[in-house]
């Protein structure tokens, strides 16, 4: 999988992409993430990407040439699947989106940065809009790197223990159960016995009782909710074995 990302603040997806989980799927030749700088594709001797909204009102817009250039180049060398903007007012990012996009072989995640882009770019280059929540950030970019991570780990091979992908709070509408390590006893607060018993069927029907008990505590929307059941994803359900 390719993900490609236009960006005016490229600094600002170093980090992300150069640690851990998502550089050993770089590593292992599962996914590659690419960071382009819009700015090359501005207009004029100052590659200028912004300008002021018709009609007035504070807060500078995105063009669309410099977007549609760019845009272009990559179109130019492979095929993309999507091509998604990221915006406040996109649809919300979640479990099942992942589990979509991590079928697919080359994504364009466009960051939006100052009042927006041109409405044009919405209406003619863009095949989706993904919002990671209902808050506010400064530009596209966290977003972005928040989905490429999402779904970069969901790709065969990408994760250590290939399973724990599917035992993943969401991946089958519930929350995931509580986990403990040694020592089984700190101090007097212990580990539940069941889990020390090395009774497997004990251990697994412990563990999807305490998913359905924190799920109907914490998150009793998700209990039977669109995305409880068959909807979306490259992954089965596990707890209802
Ligand atoms: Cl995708 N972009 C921005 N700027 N803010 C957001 C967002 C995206 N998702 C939630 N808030």
């Amino acid at each position: 999988m390719r993900i490609d990302i236009i960006t005016v603040l490229p600094g600002l997806l170093e980090g992300p992409f150069s640690h851990s989980i998502l550089k050993r799927a770089e590593e292992k030749g599962l996914a590659t993430v690419k960071v382009h700088d819009l700015r090359p594709y501005g207009i004029g001797k100052q590659h200028t990407l912004d300008d002021y909204a018709f009609g007035g009102g504070a807060g500078m817009v995105m063009m669309i040439e410099p977007i549609a250039s760019c845009l272009e180049a990559l179109k130019k060398e492979r095929a993309y699947d999507e091509v998604i903007y990221m915006t406040p007012d996109g649809q919300t990012f979640d479990q099942p989106m992942a589990n979509a996009f991590s079928l697919k072989e080359n994504l364009i995640l466009l960051c939006g940065h100052y009042k927006g882009v041109d409405e044009r770019v919405r209406q003619h280059l863009i095949t989706k809009e993904v919002s990671i929540g209902d808050f506010v950030l400064s530009g596209g970019e966290l977003a972005a790197a928040v989905v490429a991570d999402a779904v970069i780990r969901l790709i065969p091979g990408v994760l250590n223990d290939e399973t724990s992908a599917l035992t993943d709070s969401f991946q089958d509408g519930l929350l995931a159960p509580p986990v403990y390590t040694r020592p089984a006893d700190y101090n007097g607060w212990k580990v539940p016995e069941v889990l020390l018993s090395g009774h497997a069927a004990n251990i697994e029907s412990w563990r999807f009782d305490e998913s359905v008990r924190r799920t109907k505590e914490r998150r009793p929307d998700l209990i039977g909710g669109p995305f409880s059941s068959e909807k979306g994803g490259n992954t089965t359900a596990q707890n209802d074995s």
